[in-house]
């Protein structure tokens, strides 16, 4: 029997709502796709632009603040030469009381390709891509999903994983991925353990009881309160952001003993490894969460995250627009 050449896989994708909905190949395919892009934003000319979403437009519609998400957004789609569009939230028809779909409606008709969306309810993006043409990427929705956050974390982990190891294949395969703190809140925590786990990394969620989410344990990550237990044999140690503004009321019982039994601090950190590296998705509540020292040390990689989320969403652009519409 003749076998030939595997097939080169391709991508089918209209949207890209969460990362529960992908396989392994879908999100290694993006993560594989990244480098060259941020190869782009450093090179050495210092024109940081290639023409693959040329005479394409991107809409930016933010219902929650963002600093990070919308300006990475905002250069992934510029350094890919689209022309992008920002929605004023605050001055839209939204406040005269037009419907999503109806605005998605006209800001389709004026010939939208890709509408990157925030919105503080789940399943907001997964509606609009439903019922609409443009190509939808969830920016957060809700305590739901923040499927890009996701990959650029991965990613991220992938590139340290492969430098400690020095195997520049090296997999996420059995590596442990403690992530501390608001859990319930957390979309980031949500897209992190959809994604880290199918990349066949061990996830571990810690924090108080009351913002562990009853069942989180059924998505495939161990769950414990004690945080040195979380991260005594951590590769990685994921800080998140105490979500003050989500909360009715508050979760735990003073900040002063958040603090004591959960911070992420010089303290706290010598039950971790000492190669494992902190990360935050910001922003981030100074000393709070995290210490100073801790969030400005040498291990954290805070600021790569960011840089990688640039290249990460030019990747996830690239194939939803090019990948997508050669089907
Ligand atoms: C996160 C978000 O908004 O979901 N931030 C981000 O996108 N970088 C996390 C947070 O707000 O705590």
């Amino acid at each position: 029997m003749v076998t030939g050449a595997a097939e080169p896989m391709r991508w089918t994708r209209k949207d890209l709502i969460g990362l529960e909905d992908l396989s392994r190949a879908e999100i290694e395919m993006i993560l594989d796709t990244a480098p060259q892009f941020l190869a782009v934003s450093q090179r050495e000319s210092g024109i940081k632009k290639v023409p693959l979403l040329q005479g394409r437009l991107v809409v930016n519609w933010f219902f929650e603040p963002s600093t990070r998400t919308r300006t990475s957004f905002e250069l992934a789609a510029k350094r890919l030469s689209a022309d992008t569009l920002t929605m004023n939230v605050q001055a839209s028809s939204a406040k005269k009381g037009e419907t999503l779909h109806d605005t998605l409606d006209n800001i389709e008709a004026m010939h939208s390709d890709i509408v990157v969306i925030r919105h503080n309810h789940a399943g907001v993006s997964r509606m609009l891509a439903e019922r609409h043409h443009s190509q939808i990427i969830n920016a957060g929705d809700g305590a739901h999903e923040h499927p890009t956050q996701g990959l650029l974390d991965a990613f991220t982990i992938r590139e340290h994983v492969r430098k400690m190891r020095q195997d520049p294949a090296a997999s996420l395969d059995g590596v442990r991925v403690a992530i501390i703190g608001d859990i319930a809140h957390s979309r980031v925590a949500r897209s992190n353990v959809w994604g880290l786990t199918k990349l066949g990394a061990h996830v571990t969620l810690c924090g108080p009881r009351t913002l562990l989410p009853p069942g989180i344990d059924r998505m495939g990550a161990r769950v414990t309160c004690d945080l040195r237990e979380a991260i005594h044999d951590a590769d990685v140690v994921y800080v998140l952001r105490i979500q003050l503004e989500r909360q009715a009321k508050c979760l735990f019982p003073s900040m002063r003993e958040y603090i004591r039994l959960f911070r992420v601090d010089a303290e706290s950190l010598k039950a971790a490894p000492g190669h494992a590296i902190i990360m935050h998705p910001g922003p981030m509540n100074r000393d709070l969460e995290i210490s100073s020292d801790v969030a400005n040390g040498p291990r954290n990689v805070i600021l790569e995250q960011v840089t990688n989320g640039v290249a990460v969403r030019m990747a996830v652009m690239h194939l939803l627009v090019n990948g997508h519409r050669r089907e």
